[in-house]
């Protein structure tokens, strides 16, 4: 396919649908090369990416459900702790994205911020040109300090992105996107 009618129809398919085989460790090097690929102001580098390996997954989830238990005590039931155990393996790879800028900076915080986003986005695109799919998510566990702390960082770094990569089992319906107009104007002084 063309790159521009790849990047045109890019879709994310929800984790519940992805499934192996995921990236092998060649192409996995490839997507992530093409996600460090991205502008960076002041080359500051002010990101992070975690390949969890699969028993890293299995580990994490052990992590994730002690955290939630914690969180929700008695509220917390068996079928819930055992979606957590099982949520960092619903794919076949999963990276954690961190950004972790540098502050104070003369590059400007939301700038470092920025340059972690579009590596995600980068890594979501490589992933759909090698054939596989992704979502990026973060959800609760994102911004857990102690599943943050358990993943080696400090409380102040933030978790951008978990992403999920393998095999679509579906094709997702393409999702409406707001049209050109309603998005875009021109100026001209
Ligand atoms: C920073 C970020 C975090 C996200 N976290 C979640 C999440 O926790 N749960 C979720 O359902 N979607 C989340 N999404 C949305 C999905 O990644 C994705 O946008 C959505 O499934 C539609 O995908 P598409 O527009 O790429 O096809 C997040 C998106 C971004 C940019």
């Amino acid at each position: 396919m063309e790159a521009i009618e790849l990047l045109r129809t890019r879709r994310s398919v929800v984790v519940r649908n992805l499934s192996g085989p995921g990236p092998s460790k060649d192409e996995l090097n490839s997507i992530i090369e093409a996600g460090l690929r991205v502008p960076d102001h002041g080359k500051i580098g002010p990101w992070r990416i975690q390949i969890i390996t699969e028993k890293g997954q299995k580990k994490l989830g052990d992590i994730f459900s002690k955290a939630f238990k914690k969180e929700h005590g008695d509220r917390a039931t068996d079928p819930m702790i055992e979606f957590e155990k099982n949520r960092p393996s619903r794919a076949p790879c999963l990276l954690v994205i961190t950004s972790n800028i540098i502050v104070p900076h003369k590059i400007p915080e939301m700038e470092q911020k920025l340059s972690g986003g579009a590596l995600c986005m980068n890594i979501l695109n490589a992933a759909h040109a090698l054939g596989y799919s992704a979502q990026w998510l973060t959800e609760w566990v994102s911004y857990n300090v102690d599943i943050k702390v358990a993943l080696g960082h400090d409380p102040s770094v933030d978790i951008i992105g978990m992403i999920y990569i393998g095999t679509p089992l579906e094709q997702p319906q393409q999702r409406e996107r707001p049209s050109i107009d309603t998005v875009v104007s021109e100026w001209s002084g």
